[in-house]
């Protein structure tokens, strides 16, 4: 196994507050590599911290040999990494194909089949690729964000829970789409729907309380009622699985 991005024993305060305390996750190349964890537990904040947005007052943050923790998110991004935030911005009053066209700074030939890559990829993306992104559903809009990171071909991709606010269907979909992407990339994927994570996850990374407490095989977590009851407070029977 061989890890692209090692971050080890991270701690990162907001303000007064500490935020991160004992943070540690390590990403496996073409892998969905999830991140569990109550609300407030620190998923966000881990990755903001990754991208640079939050400075890190202790820990290391290693992508293959370069040490990201002194870069500037600017910098971070083009090592390669591609960041979908919790609530994505989009441009409202332009259409699909123009949002991923300006998430493309450096178009070229390929340009045209990048485009057609995310369609195939979301074909309930195309349906609406020339309209006004302000008025594409939920579901929709979390799949423009998700390729207009993608677009880009980054070599690794975090991704802020993706299905908040979606219908089980489209949930599905999202699914979908990051088990196609895997091959081609590799994933961190925050989440609160625990099935969509136990269905695509590879790894799992368990914060509580700005600290790493579980790492692991996903399917080993997800088969163990002792370790869900321990580490999510999640009982196996549990029939809809929203929310930790
Ligand atoms: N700007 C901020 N100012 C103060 N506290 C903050 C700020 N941002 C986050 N926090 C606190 O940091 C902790 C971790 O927040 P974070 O958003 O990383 O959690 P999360 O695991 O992503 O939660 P959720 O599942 O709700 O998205 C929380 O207690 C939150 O209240
Ligand atoms: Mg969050």
């Amino acid at each position: 196994m061989e890890a692209l991005l090692e971050v080890k024993d991270l701690y990162a305060n907001i303000g007064q507050f500490s935020i991160l305390q004992g943070v540690s996750l390590s990403v496996q190349k073409n892998a969905i590599n999830v991140i569990l964890g109550r609300n407030g537990a620190g998923k966000s904040t881990t990755l903001r911290t990754i991208m640079g947005y939050v400075r890190p007052l202790k820990g290391t943050i290693q992508l293959d040999s370069t040490n990201l923790s002194n870069l500037t998110t600017y910098q971070i991004a083009r090592k390669g990494i591609g960041y979908m935030p919790e609530d994505a911005n989009i441009f409202a009053n332009l259409t699909v194909e123009e949002n991923l066209l300006i998430s493309m700074p450096n178009r070229e030939a390929r340009t045209a089949k990048r485009l057609s890559d995310m369609r195939d990829l979301f074909p309930d993306l195309t349906v609406a690729w020339n309209r006004q992104a302000g008025t594409l559903s939920g579901g929709q809009r979390q799949m423009m964000a998700l390729a207009s990171v993608l677009v880009s071909q980054p070599n690794l991709v975090l991704i802020d829970e993706p299905s908040k606010g979606l219908s089980p269907l489209l949930v599905e979909r999202i699914g979908d789409a990051l088990v196609q992407l895997r091959t081609e990339t590799t994933i961190v994927l925050v989440e609160q729907n625990f099935f969509l994570a136990k269905r695509t996850g590879d790894y799992v990374t368990v914060l509580d309380d700005g600290q790493t407490v579980y790492t692991g095989d996903m399917q080993a977590l997800a088969s163990s009622e002792d370790l869900l009851q321990h580490y999510l407070g999640l009982q196996l029977q549990t029939k809809d699985g929203m929310g930790l």
